[in-house]
């Protein structure tokens, strides 16, 4: 049942009010729909049936038009479809459905989490709530009442303003929510249950007072400073960066425990997972910090970037989620460490997103067809979709692009748009044709630009060559050539910039054809160019440096992430020689190269920590695997060990001064000097760490004994846990858990550090934590802390040859295709790329999604993924 793209139509009707009444109970929820539709003058088709969307849990009870009672001859359910024809141009339909909240675990539509009503209707989750047009060009005002216990409820929250509320005799209370902006479904939210918040307000450049909540269980209003700073920050910084003003009285958030995903911007009231909202120094990490405020300002920017203007289909996901963390993106560099930032969203584009590419599920940013688009919250729709976003910017111009994006926020205002609505308002204020750029759109794969340089003395002309081309991907054979932008800049013998075109030190040259040269002239020395900096557009660029260039490189580049890329490449050279040695039995030996790199690094107190701790991190075990040809898990995690290890041991004086130059009796921030300080310091122990010096372990001990605060207690917790010594790990593990059992998202930290243990009992460790009081097999963070973590980051263990990790997965994933469709499809994914592993490790995962395959009932989402994987 695939859907495509070139079959979309628009919608039979138009909703020109919803009104919804929701009855909550413990064991059923009554909701009654009345919806004023109107026949759509745009549709083609005048006599066409109204279409509407439920799921087969729905339990219809009353459905009727203009108060006429409808029998079962008089409309046709099919399926996830109910279709009603001999409509006139206007009706109400009245519709009465009970569903079972409390039995969803599905966790889409409306769900119990942990006691409370809350609900996640993006992308198709509102038809298991009532039936409706559930697609994204459906807008409606909405209003809403529920009604429950007000004992057991006494919040009852759903978007808008709150007009109204009452009790009834019985117990029960209820409230009324309107909400004034037209809106999808997808965008409907209600939550009902025994909540605290935070208040603050916040005044708009226009003057609107506005009322910020953010609510969670009473046990965690503690949690809750650290995003409403983030928020208000967020709102001032859309104001100031986009122009973009809140548009309601109040503004909410709440956390809830279950969630399928990170967060949802459900309009004026936002849904948050507990892990992507709460925040305090004992129980969170530095880490979590940045995506507590990244995810709070995230969801913010949907209010315009995908409610205000939002998709006319879900092949338009990407218009507001890549533009959205564009926007995020743009707004953690400015409140944290830019260069910092880029080479974080860099890195995990590098390894998931290329991966994805590579992979069975490869899409373009806006796919042509799909089965489940859930299956399409991806990487590639997030990631690069923001990728795109930001080549605009770069070939346009910040201020260009922020008329392109004034133009967009008003030309489209209140409509459901398309990403090539997107791409013309840049279009129309740049005077530019994007046509060849938005190749980036319907294209897949990730292209390769191949550089050479050549210098002629004589002439004083430099000219670099490109050639780009793309790899076929499992959906898309051949590619034309994408709109390259390539910011280079040229360094002399001394490592400074030569001034290029206009002065200017970095020029962003249009590759946009297969084959390519670009002249500099007066170029009086040959230069070391430094090329793709900032990383401006997501490509594979070669250039065939040698070692020493990387080095100059790595000490010279003014382009920030362009040093950390030199060091990166550097590194990545001599792991793979080393792989190749290590399969061929050579005994390994490090290149002094990369160890004097990273010496200077050390000694350069000219340099900001965080990006001397970036600079420091080796290649992960993930980027060295995409970048394989085919994945040897062992020699990878073999040579990185060995590497770390050598680096350690050469230079343990050096990494003992920074680790003690670098701790600090300071209390507890999350500003970026102090995140900065901590990560050089973690750095420096877990080299420290890897000689397995009791020593070190000694100062590993005294850290996790000693800290106030969650990241430096959980960076020792890692080391020691995950070290040869065998008895503190043990003694560690235990207290940590003794300590901290009552928050539930440290103990989930808890069992990811076991999960990733990469020594070799780890998947028996895994089995007997499923069965640990800490564990619920329902919950989506405990499954992704234990279950995720140790099939898709302890590669070592996971791809064991006798093949008991695949097996372990394929388990969790039978179960899970019935009780969370979404969860197991997503879990799926380290099996899905069978094809990268050696022919008999390929052979044993392969077998293991034939096994699900042959398991029964499907969910659509495990059936795409596998029937995907199965077919390449
Ligand atoms: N729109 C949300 C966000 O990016 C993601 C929600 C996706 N949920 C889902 N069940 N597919 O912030
Ligand atoms: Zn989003």
């Amino acid at each position: 049942n695939v859907i495509y793209l070139k079959d979309y139509e628009v919608p039979a009707f138009l909703v020109e009010q919803t009104e919804l009444r929701f009855e909550l109970e413990e064991d059923q929820a009554l909701v009654r729909s009345q919806v004023r539709y109107a026949r759509n003058p745009e549709s083609s088709n005048r006599q066409h049936p109204l279409l509407l969307d439920g799921h087969e849990s729905l339990e219809l009870q009353r459905l009727s038009i203009d108060g006429e009672v409808l029998s079962e001859k008089d409309y046709r359910r099919v399926g996830e479809q109910l279709s009603i024809p001999n409509l006139p141009d206007h009706f109400t339909l009245e519709c009465i459905t009970r569903i079972e909240p409390q039995n969803n675990t599905a966790l889409e539509g409306l769900y119990k989490s942990d006691g409370m009503f809350c609900t996640q209707c993006e992308a198709e989750g509102f038809r298991r709530i009532t039936f409706y047009q559930d697609r994204p060009d459906v807008m409606a005002l909405f209003e809403t009442i529920v009604v429950a216990d007000k004992q057991r409820y006494p919040v009852l929250l759903s978007n808008g303003n709150m007009v109204d509320a009452g009790d009834e005799d019985d117990g029960r209370h209820w409230v009324k929510w309107q909400d004034p902006f037209p809106k999808p479904a997808y965008l409907f939210a209600l939550v009902a249950g025994d909540l605290e918040c935070i208040d603050d307000r916040f005044t708009t450049a226009s003057g609107r007072h506005v009322s910020l909540k953010i609510f969670a269980e009473t046990k965690d209003l503690d949690k809750l400073d650290y995003a409403m700073t983030s928020l208000k920050q967020s709102m001032k910084w859309d104001e100031e960066v986009y122009g973009r003003e809140y548009d309601l009285d109040i503004f909410m958030i709440v956390a809830v425990d279950f969630f399928n995903m990170g967060a949802m911007e459900n309009k004026g009231l936002n849904i948050f997972n507990t892990s992507c909202v709460l925040a305090h120094p004992e129980t969170t990490v530095d880490a979590g910090f940045q995506r507590v405020e990244a995810v709070v300002a995230h969801e913010y920017f949907h209010n315009w970037s995908g409610n205000r203007v939002t998709c006319r289909d879900w092949f338009q996901l990407s218009l507001k989620e890549g533009f959205t963390v564009f926007r995020d993106s743009q707004f953690s560099a400015d409140m944290n460490s830019p260069t910092v930032k880029r080479i974080e969203d860099v890195a995990l584009l590098r390894t998931a997103q290329f991966a994805e590419d590579a992979g069975p599920m490869a899409h373009p940013v806006r796919p042509a067809s799909f089965i489940e688009i859930s299956n399409f919250y991806t990487l590639t729709i997030y990631e690069k979709g923001c990728e795109v976003v930001r080549m605009l910017h770069t070939l346009l111009g910040a201020e260009t692009f922020r008329k392109g994006s004034d133009l967009y926020f008003d030309r489209h205002d209140g409509q459901a748009v398309t990403t090539d609505d997107f791409v013309q308002a840049m279009a129309d204020v740049s005077g530019r044709d994007l046509s060849r750029f938005k190749l980036w759109y319907s294209q897949s794969g990730t292209p390769q630009v191949s550089v050479t340089g050549e210098y002629d003395a004589e002439h004083q002309r430099y000219t670099l060559h490109m050639r780009q081309s793309c790899p076929a991907t499992a959906d898309m054979a051949t590619k034309q050539p994408f709109l390259i932008p390539v910011a280079v800049g040229l360094l002399d013998a001394q490592g400074d910039d030569i001034p290029l075109t206009g002065g200017q030190t970095t020029e962003v040259l249009e590759c946009v054809a297969a084959e390519q040269s670009f002249v500099f002239d007066n170029i009086t020395v040959e230069p070391t160019p430094s090329l793709l900096r900032d990383f401006s557009a997501p490509v594979k660029l070669r250039f065939p440096y040698s070692r020493e260039q990387l080095v100059f490189l790595m000490q010279h580049d003014s382009d920030g992430f362009n040093r950390w890329d030199a060091a990166q490449q550097l590194a990545v050279g001599i792991m793979s020689e080393l792989v190749v040695d290590y399969q061929q039995g050579r005994t390994l030996v490090l290149d002094s190269a990369l160890i004097e790199a990273y010496r200077q690094i050390l000694n350069d107190a000219s340099l900001d920590k965080a990006m001397v701790a970036k600079v420091l991190t080796l290649p992960s075990e993930a980027y060295l695997s995409e970048l394989a040809e085919v994945i040897d898990v062992d020699a990878i995690h073999q040579v990185h060990r060995f590497v770390k290890d050598a680096i350690a041991t050469a230079l343990a004086p050096l990494f003992l001064q920074v680790y003690q130059a670098n701790t600090s009796a300071e209390e507890y921030s999350p500003d970026a000097t102090s995140v900065a300080r901590r990560s050089l310091k973690n750095l420096a122990l877990s080299y420290l760490m890897t000689t397995e010096q009791p020593e070190y372990l000694a100062l590993a001990l005294q850290q996790f004994k000693q800290a106030d605060n969650m990241t430096d207690s959980q960076a020792a917790l890692t080391l020691i846990a995950h070290s040869g010594f065998e008895a503190e790990a043990a003694e560690v593990l235990a207290s940590f858990y003794q300590r901290w059992q009552s928050e539930s998202l440290v103990v989930n930290q808890w069992l990811a550090v076991q999960a990733s243990d990469p020594k070799p009992d780890a998947l028996a460790r895994v089995e007997a934590l499923q069965q640990h009081e800490a564990y619920d097999a329902s919950n989506p963070n405990k499954i992704r802390s234990l279950v995720s973590v140790f099939c898709a980051q302890n590669m070592q263990n996971f791809h064991n040859s006798d093949g008991s990790g695949y097996r372990f997965l394929a388990d969790q994933i039978i179960v899970l295709n019935k009780q969370n469709p979404q969860i197991a499809s997503r879990l799926l994914t380290p099996l899905t790329r069978w094809k990268k592993y050696s022919a008999e490790q390929g052979a044993l995962m392969k077998a293991e999604l034939q096994r699900i395959n042959n398991s029964g009932d499907l969910s659509r989402d495990v059936f795409e993924v596998l029937s995907k994987s199965l077919a390449v």
